[in-house]
């Protein structure tokens, strides 16, 4: 493979999204964003009045994925992540989007110079031979506080705040003990731990990185 493909994993809210964009403008790479995927998936079984945990809905849902619009900000609460939690550890739904999801980490349009693709397996299952890849976490306190903010902004609650907790370890344990492309760090993978530092140190220290890399 001649263009730059990087693999970015990492558990819920742990700074994934916001870093791949950064890469992915400064190396003029095209993004996907493979969580959108599956909180698609999550989303219609929802709005269809379905069950996340039942794989025939899952399926369903993920064989009609085409009308979904992956960027519609419904897709991002807490509540569409579990569901997409959910219809993400089931081996058929996963085998639904493997091919869309390789398909675009090989085939950048012209103007790229290559792909970066975010999620939890893109290092371990989806681009294995990824020339990067990258595992991104931090304190699940500190993810929650983060996604909190994002969600509910400064007048949330303490409650919603300790719900969204709740809800982040349940999914991270859900993805990282499932037994289909569980969540875990990839051999090759440099690993970052964003606790304690804010966005613009981690890309400054990603983009190094990569550069000495590829
Ligand atoms: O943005 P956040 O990190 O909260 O989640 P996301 O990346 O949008 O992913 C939502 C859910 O989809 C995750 O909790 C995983 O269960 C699932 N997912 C997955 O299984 N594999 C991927 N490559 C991407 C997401």
């Amino acid at each position: 493979m001649s263009h730059l493909v990087i693999a970015l994993d990492g558990p819920a809210a742990s700074g994934k999204g916001t870093l791949a964009r950064k890469l992915a403008k400064h190396f003029n790479l095209a993004l996907l964003d493979t969580g959108a995927l599956y909180r698609a998936v999550g989303w219609s079984v929802l709005n269809d009045g379905g069950d996340p945990t039942s794989e025939k809905d899952a399926v369903k849902a993920a064989k009609n994925m085409g009308n979904i619009d992956l960027s519609n900000r419904e897709l991002r609460t807490e509540s569409i992540g579990a569901a997409a939690s959910k219809v993400a550890s089931m081996p058929a739904v996963r085998q639904l989007l493997v091919d869309f999801q390789r398909t675009f980490a090989d085939n950048p349009p012209k103007d790229k110079d290559g792909t970066i693709l975010d999620g939890r397996d893109i290092g371990t299952v989806i681009c294995p031979d990824a020339q990067v890849k990258i595992f991104i976490t931090a304190e699940v306190e500190t993810r929650a506080k983060r996604r909190f903010l994002e969600e509910f902004g400064p007048k949330g609650t303490d409650q919603q705040y300790l719900n969204i907790l709740a809800d982040l370890k349940a999914r991270d344990e859900r993805d990282m003990t499932r037994s289909t492309s569980p969540l875990k760090l990839a051999e090759n993978a440099h690993l970052i731990d964003t606790t304690n530092s804010d966005i613009e140190a981690v890309f400054e220290a990603t983009r190094k990185y990569v550069s000495s890399v590829a």
